[in-house]
């Protein structure tokens, strides 16, 4: 049975030496007897926004946990990046403290080592709360929050640490499209501003469609397409 803890000494994952991000070779994951990705080649740039779809099943978890390193293939090779780079995972079950606040689920991402002040941390924390529309909601825990609050909980907490890569499954869900256009265009920002690389899975092809940018398309566990997304 494969183990889902991760193991950064395993021969088959190696850390980047170059700037650059992702890379795997002929990559396969086995649960048992079902196959959860399928010979997969990939290589994910610095900078770039990439959309990971295919429809549930597909395998898009098991890719985004291989690069984040909480699965070990079963076969191939991977390369993650360096560990001087910062990737910030947002799954699907969020990770949150449910007794505590949003806000305080916030502060968990506070560093002084990465953040000047923690009156630079507020700032950023309140700009990021305005511009997804919670700010009123700061002080409702996470318990009493419904599932867009949460996630949008999660994906400020995210974006507070700083990352150098944000890797997002399935992070519009419980959002309308104006909330996940509205998390486009912020991550867009960030990717822009700050050379932040963004890897947002997805069995939403009509909320894909209308992005620029690479998609890779998953079909139980195959990668079978990469490319732009007005050519699916
Ligand atoms: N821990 C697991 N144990 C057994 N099967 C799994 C496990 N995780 C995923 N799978 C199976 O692997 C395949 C791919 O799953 P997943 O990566 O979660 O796809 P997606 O995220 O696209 O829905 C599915 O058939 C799923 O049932
Ligand atoms: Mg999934």
């Amino acid at each position: 049975m494969l183990s889902q803890k991760p193991n950064l000494s395993s021969q088959k994952i190696q850390h980047s030496i170059r700037d650059q991000s992702f890379y795997l070779q002929d990559v396969s994951v086995d649960f048992g007897s079902i196959q959860g990705l399928r010979n997969v080649q990939l290589s994910v740039n610095n900078g770039e926004v990439l959309f990971i779809t295919g429809s549930s099943g597909a395998g898009k978890t098991s890719l985004l946990k291989i690069l984040t390193g909480e699965l070990e293939p079963t076969s191939g090779e991977v390369i993650l990046p360096p560990k001087s780079k910062f990737v910030a995972p947002v799954f699907q079950d969020l990770r949150l403290i449910e007794k505590k606040t949003c806000e305080a689920n916030m502060w968990v991402s506070y560093d002084s080592s990465v953040h000047g002040s923690k009156k630079e941390f507020q700032k950023e924390l309140n700009e990021l709360a305005r511009v997804f529309g919670i700010t009123d909601r700061l002080n409702m825990k996470i318990m009493n929050a419904n599932g867009g609050l949460k996630q949008k909980v999660s994906i400020v907490r995210a974006l507070l640490t700083r990352p150098d890569i944000l890797v997002l499954d399935e992070p519009t869900s419980s959002l309308d499209s104006t909330n996940a256009q509205k998390l486009y265009d912020v991550l867009n920002f960030y990717n822009t501003k700050r050379g932040l690389t963004v890897i947002w899975a997805t069995h939403n092809r009509e909320l894909v469609k209308r992005f620029s940018g690479r998609i890779v398309h998953l079909d139980r566990g195959k990668l079978v397409y990469s490319g732009h997304a007005c050519f699916i």
